[in-house]
Order: structure tokens, then sequence, then C-alpha cells
């Protein structure tokens, strides 16, 4: 048995593995800790979407080696993204390194884990290698049970990998291509994540709109299954789902979230650039006008919706023009928030290979300086016209700065803040009415008008 600390960088998607890797270690008997200290085992869930992000996981490793090769109890191991690419060059560079398992192999964490204790003994000063290559976990598209989920919030991978080859993104090649799940598997796990306590459950997937495509199924039609098989019985409040590709997202699928009461109007359908040959460069398979058209579709379909862009700057070959036309988009588009990265090439991607990263850091740094501001004005002005405005709010809890206030999250993802429930009450994974009375460009500062608690017949 051994005390495992999971370390995660990137994204959702990453959370969740590692969500699902503690879940496979505990139902093998071994204790997964939350205190670094605590543990003899210690797990970085890797990113590499950009340099920085491994750089980190490279610094941090290199922080636990003098415990590691003080200790010959102690192991040290990554899984994920970074795993993927580099497992193989990691292990032969890294003596304190025990093992790297891929961005489709961490069930098999706990089998590693054992044949790392057997191999030890035999040969202690060095206990063994696993590369990332090799066959997938058996299990990884299934249903996972998710009796141990805690939190009022709750993720389920829906696809894994993406087929698309944006020439910037490194998601392909350490993800793999677009693996669909089942749909009545993917229902059966948003139900166990309900009746375990979830109120809002996110499904996942790097492109979901491409969900289905290769079985004649559809995003549309995954949300309406799980919206009957995960009924209001259930517990469950709200249905998201992320990241949608732009190019792929189709007024059936708008429509579908309009008519589901429980699916938030929320879109996450990164951008990247507004400017069309930056698109072309990128592969991205839109224009700026498409993207314009598609944001026109969602506003005219669900006027209250949330939508929420990515963005590259100092992409190779962007101009001064190029990144006026992006600006041009956030000032134009309102989105809630917007997401920018300065271009990191990833080594061995189609932009890598062929372009020069020719934009120099320190304007790579104004632009997303300058972006960033306009997307802080964008979101000031749209704040201050949702004042006086009602918003069902899924509660929280605590608000971390405040004991008396509570946070929670509207439909379109904003965060909100209001008083606490009265002593001895919770309002935690209900819906609380508010009423928005002023704003920040990321929070909502309100009152409370009314809970779903207050609606329910008392027993
Ligand atoms: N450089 C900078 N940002 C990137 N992203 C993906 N690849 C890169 C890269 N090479 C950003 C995109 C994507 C988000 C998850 O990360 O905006 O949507
Ligand atoms: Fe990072 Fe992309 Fe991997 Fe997520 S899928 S962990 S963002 S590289």
């Amino acid at each position: 048995m051994r005390k495992v600390h999971l370390i995660t960088f990137g994204c959702q998607m990453n959370k969740l593995d590692s969500e699902l890797a503690a879940e496979t270690l505990a139902d093998a008997g071994h204790i997964v800790v939350d205190d670094e200290s605590l543990a003899d085992t210690v797990v970085f869930n890797t990113c590499s979407v950009r340099d920085h992000a491994e750089q980190r996981v490279l610094s941090r490793l290199a922080s636990l080696k003098p415990r590691r090769l003080a200790d010959p109890d102690f192991r040290l191991g990554i899984m994920g993204c970074f795993a993927e690419r580099y497992g193989e060059e990691l292990l032969r560079k890294l003596p304190h390194l025990d093992f790297a398992l891929g961005t489709r192999q961490f069930l098999r964490l706990p089998e590693v884990l054992e044949r790392l204790d057997r191999e030890a003994s035999a040969k202690p000063e060095k206990a063994g290698h696993f590369g990332p290559a090799g066959a997938e976990s058996p299990g990884i598209h299934q249903s996972h049970p998710r009796a141990r989920h805690q939190g009022i919030q709750g993720f389920v991978s829906v696809m894994r990998g993406c087929d698309n080859r944006c020439s910037y993104c490194i998601v392909p090649d350490v993800r793999g291509g677009e693996v669909s799940r089942p749909a009545e598997e993917i229902a059966a796990e948003v139900r166990a994540l309900a009746l375990a306590g979830a109120r809002e459950v996110t499904l996942l997937g790097q492109n979901i709109d491409a969900y289905g495509k290769h079985d004649n199924s559809s995003l549309a039609a995954l949300l309406r299954l799980i919206d009957t098989t995960a009924g209001p019985d259930t517990g469950l409040v709200r249905l998201r789902f992320v990241t949608s590709h732009p190019r792929d997202i189709s007024r059936e699928l708008v429509e579908t979230v309009r008519d589901l009461d429980r699916v938030a109007a929320h879109f996450h359908m990164p951008a990247q650039s507004g400017s069309t040959p930056i698109l072309a460069a990128m592969r991205r398979g839109y224009t700026r006008e498409e993207y314009d058209d598609k944001l026109a579709m969602i506003r005219e379909v669900l006027p209250h919706a949330g939508i929420v862009s990515d963005f590259i700057v100092g992409f190779p070959g962007e101009t001064e023009a190029d990144y006026l036309a992006t600006r041009d988009l956030v000032e134009k588009a309102h989105f809630t928030t917007s997401y920018i990265f300065k271009y990191s090439p990833r080594p061995g991607t189609p932009s890598a290979l062929t372009m020069r990263d020719d934009v120099p850091d320190s304007e790579k740094k104004r632009r997303n300086n300058d972006l960033l501001a306009v997307q802080s004005t964008v979101s000031s002005t749209r704040g201050a016209t949702l004042i006086g405005r009602r918003f069902s709010v899924l509660a929280e809890g605590e608000s971390n700065r405040n004991a008396r206030r509570w946070t929670g999250r509207t439909e379109q993802n904003m965060i909100c803040v209001f008083d606490a429930p009265p002593e001895g009450d919770t309002w935690r994974g209900r819906l609380v009415e508010v009423e928005v009375e002023s704003a920040t460009p990321l929070t909502l500062f309100c009152r409370v008008v009314g809970n779903d608690a207050q609606e329910q017949p008392e027993d």
C-alpha cells in the first residue's frame, strides 16, 4: 500500500484524469493524500500546451530529486501530456524519475506501483522504467463508477483526443486521435456522479462538437440522452460542455441547449485570432467572417448566452494589422471572458516546423497585455449592463475572502458573490436567485432574492 500525492498541471481533462487515477489507486488499496510531506509516492500529471507548463514540471521534479535519492522507498512519476511526449527521454535523463505513463495509460498506475515495489526489492538503487508507448489502459473509454466523487461540480470525459491539426497545437500528438465514448456509458456516468452529490456536470472533450461524428451521433443527441437518464430525480441541476470548435458548432446544438432547461447557455468557443490570414496559417478551418456568423447565430438563438474565447497572440507572421483584427473581434464580440496566450512553438507541430517564431517576446507581451485590457473593459461594460438583472446561481460555498459572503456561478459561468445563508442553513448545491447590485470585470456582487429551498415543501 502506498501513500500517493497527485499534482495536476494543465486543463480540465487533466484534472479529471487525476481524479480517475485517484479513484483507481483507492480501489487498489492505496491511499491518496493531500499533503505532499505525508506521501511516499508523488505523481505529476503534466501539460505540454506551452513551454512554460513543461518547465514548471521540470523544476518541480528537480526539487524532489534529493528526497528521491535519499529515500529508496520514495517513488516519483509523471503521467499526462508531457509524459506522453518526453517520457522515454526524461526517464533516460533523470535518474530520480521512476516512471512515465502516457495520456491513455494512467489507469495502470496501481499496476506500475506494484511492479516497482517488486523490482525495487531486487534492485533497490533504481526501481524501474515504464515508457509511455504501449497499449491504452483497459477501461479508459468506459464509464467509471464515480461513487467516491466529492463536491458539487463533476467532470465527465465524452471523447478523448483531437483529429484537427491546428498548426500550433501539441494536443493531437499527446492525446492522439478522437475517440468518442458510447453515449449510454457517458449518461450512466453522469447519473452516477449526480447520485454521488454532483449538482453540475461538465462534459469534456478537446473538440466536443465532433462527438459521435464517426458513429452518426452528435453532441445534441448526447445532451438529450443525458437529460433523460440523469433526470431531476438525481439532483442534477446543470450540465455544461467544453470545448467547442467554431467550425463544428451547429444551430441544432445551440437550439438543443435552448430547449433543455438544465443545459447551461454557455459556450467556450476559442477564436484564437480575429485575422483571416492568421486563422489560415493556424489551420483553424474558418475565416473571421465565419466566426462572426457563428457568434451571431448563437446570440440569435440564445441572446443571454455566455461565450468565452481563447486567443494566441504573436503567432508567426502576425502583423500589427492582424493583431488589430483580433483586438477588433474582442471589442465587438462581448465575450464573458477571454483566455489570452503568447504563442509558444511546440516542437514537432506544423507551425514550429515550418514557420519562424518571428514576433519578438516583448511584442507578444505588449499584445497580450493590450488584449487583456480590452477584454477587461468589455467585461466591465457588460457587467454594468447587468446591474438589476436576476440570475439563478448554483451556490458553492463561503467566499475565500469573506466568510459572511457566499459564491456561486450563473449558467453563463459568471462568478457571483452574495450574502451567506442564515446560520445553520446551507445553500451548497442549490439554486439561489440573486439580483446584481454591482460588478467588476470577473465578478457580480448580488443580493439574494430567493432560493430553491424556499420552494420545497416542508417535511
Ligand atoms: N502557444 C500558445 N498557446 C497555445 N494554445 C494551444 N497551443 C498553444 C501554443 N503553441 C492555447 C490555445 C488553446 C489553449 C488551451 O491554449 O488558445 O485554446
Ligand atoms: Fe495541456 Fe493540452 Fe494536455 Fe490539457 S490536453 S494537459 S491543455 S497539453
